[in-house]
């Protein structure tokens, strides 16, 4: 595996590639991997010739009150890992070597923020989408790999790709999880024993909603009273929202008729975590943001 640090670098390694004939996966993160990013990169890698990963903590998307400094990073671990699964061009760009000055031009999202993340972390997708097209610049990838855990920045991405015609194809890859349920996230690190015991009540909770739809529940308000129930009584941490959205628009519905998200995001001492179900309604037109 090489490591790039610089564009020019990277940019180098791009053009081999690419005269060689060879498609390029590529695998965004901030680093600190877990389970969730190896399996991004092993689907990149059985999909691709060649597999890019990068690892940048874009200050651009944390708010001037969230963790951009206390985000765990652990190079030599992220490096060993990267390795292991096959990533052929691992990208350690430093903040001045992405934003050598502040940026002249940034992108605003328009749709898909007025809801779940976007509503508490105001210019957060703004930050995402400059960073995510810029590195789409660089790295020209035929392929980007983005976990359905964040799916509102996936359903975010896919607007930025049909919005601006960008030539590259998004996809969207499951969650992980551990055996109890909990989603694999790189705050986890963040949870006290007792937190960590209770949070796989909010999959649970999300569970719920997907058994009762299934089983042909429609009332979305009644759906997410029962899930709410389950959230309040067992996942010990403050509720930030919990939501039951049309996917990938992300508007309110009343019924369930057409592919939806059910989404959690729940506040412990020192982490927030996130969590979602995707539920394809049958007869609903095909959800791309998958
Ligand atoms: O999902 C992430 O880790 C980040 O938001 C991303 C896509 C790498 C952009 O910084």
């Amino acid at each position: 595996m090489k490591i790039v640090r610089t564009i020019s670098g990277l940019k180098k390694e791009i053009r081999a590639a690419q005269s060689a004939g060879k498609s390029i996966g590529f695998v965004p993160t901030m680093g600190f991997l877990h389970e969730g990013h190896l399996t991004l990169a092993r689907q990149a890698r059985s999909q691709n010739d060649v597999v890019v990963m990068s690892i940048f903590v874009n200050p651009l998307q944390f708010g001037p009150n969230e963790d951009f400094e206390r985000y765990p990073r652990d190079e030599e671990r992220d490096t060993r890992l990267a390795g292991e699964v096959g990533v052929d061009l691992l990208f350690l760009p430093s903040v001045e070597e992405m934003y050598p000055e502040e940026p002249a031009v940034t992108l605003t999202v328009h749709k898909r923020t007025n809801a779940l993340c976007g509503l508490s972390r105001e210019g957060h997708f703004d930050g995402v989408a400059t960073v995510v097209m810029k590195l789409f610049h660089l790295t020209e990838a035929d392929r980007a790999y983005f976990g359905k855990k964040d799916a509102q920045q996936l359903a975010v991405i896919h607007g930025l790709v049909d919005a601006l015609n960008v030539p590259i194809e998004i996809i969207g890859v499951d969650t992980v999880r551990e055996p109890d349920g909990l989603a694999k996230s790189s705050r986890n690190v963040y949870l006290l024993p007792e937190e960590r015991e209770k949070a796989p009540a909010i999959y649970k909770a999300l569970g719920l909603i997907k058994q009762s739809v299934e089983a042909g529940e429609t009332d979305v308000a009644s759906l997410k009273q029962k899930a709410r129930y389950v959230l309040e009584e067992e996942a010990g941490a403050v509720i930030d929202y919990l939501e039951i959205l049309s996917y990938p628009a992300l508007e309110p519905i009343e019924k369930v008729n057409e592919t939806i998200i059910a989404a959690a995001a729940v506040q412990y001492k020192q982490a927030r975590l996130i969590d979602n179900v995707i539920l394809p309604v049958k007869g609903s037109a095909p959800c791309t943001a998958q």
